[in-house]
């Protein structure tokens, strides 16, 4: 089942660690999970690396059935007995555990609205990278997305990438990128910064586009806290506002404000 793209890692995971990504999808992506139109009808949600216990895959499959109680979720594992305990001891008719890779055990009638895949992109050359989201999108209807980052053991700092597929091209597009934090840890934009999907995790060097946006955030954040906005929350929030000011395609709309979440579509896509 496993390809050459695809690295055996450890399967650590945590009830809650992906629930503010839920809340994102449910809050942003609710077209896309309740579409039932041609192909739709049939399209899936695909939690890929769910880890030692499918607690994520759950979870996510309660929050988007508020909104499509008909979604089919198909949890992915590349460690065979992760997919044999899951199957055995959660699935139902509209809830399944495979084995498989980047490759997707998908059937050919099985299209995808919405691919995760979070916590596994961590080993493996990054100019790779490409490639694994190449192959998890190959599934994914035009229109459809998929979501990959990393995130904090309890889901406390996360960033993730926002790929598109579109019916123009098979790569799908690097439409932004999505940081969260939940305070638990303060806040600074530092923070996020280590967080970053892997690809892009050395790329916070001078006169990359990740350098610039870390230090226009910097600045932003440090401006907010000067004028009085020093508890995180607020300080968060007030950087985000700023920072859309003089930063194209960051978005400060209130819910993302209030649930600690910045969104940020550069014009030309995410730098790469
Ligand atoms: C650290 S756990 C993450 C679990 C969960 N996604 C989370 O965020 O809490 C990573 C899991 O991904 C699985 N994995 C790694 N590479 C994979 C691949 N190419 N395809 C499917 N699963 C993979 C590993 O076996 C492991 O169980």
């Amino acid at each position: 089942m496993a390809g050459e793209l695809d690295t055996p890692t450890r399967g650590r995971t945590a009830r809650g660690r992906l629930r503010a990504l839920d809340a994102y999808l449910c809050q942003f992506e609710a077209a896309l999970l309740t579409r039932t139109d041609d192909a739709w009808d049939r399209a899936v949600f695909v939690d890929v690396g769910f880890g030692e216990h499918p607690w994520t895959t759950l979870e996510s499959a309660t929050a988007f059935r508020a909104l499509n109680p008909a979604l089919s979720v198909v949890g992915v594992e590349l460690e065979p007995e992760r997919a044999t305990a899951a199957a055995r001891a959660h699935a139902d008719a509209r809830t399944h555990f495979r084995e498989g890779g980047f490759a997707l055990p998908l059937s050919p009638d099985e299209p995808a609205r919405l691919v995760r895949a979070m916590n596994l992109l961590r080993q493996g050359p990054p100019e790779r990278i490409p490639e694994a989201h190449l192959a998890m999108s190959r599934h994914v209807l035009p229109g459809g997305l998929l979501v990959e980052g990393s995130s904090d053991t309890d889901g406390a700092v996360l960033v993730a990438h926002l790929l598109r597929r579109t019916a123009e091209a098979e790569a799908p597009a690097r439409e932004g990128l999505l940081f969260h934090t939940d305070f638990s840890r303060g806040f600074a934009p530092l923070l996020l910064r280590d967080w970053l999907p892997r690809d892009l995790r050395r790329r916070v060097r001078p006169g990359e586009p990740m350098h610039a946006f870390f230090q226009a955030w910097e600045a932003a954040w440090k401006a907010a806290r000067a004028e009085g906005h020093t508890a995180p929350p607020d300080a968060f929030a007030e950087s985000v506002v700023r920072l859309a000011r003089m930063t194209p395609g960051v978005c400060a709309d209130a819910w993302l404000l209030a649930h600690g979440f910045l969104r940020w579509c550069p014009p030309g896509g995410t730098p790469t």
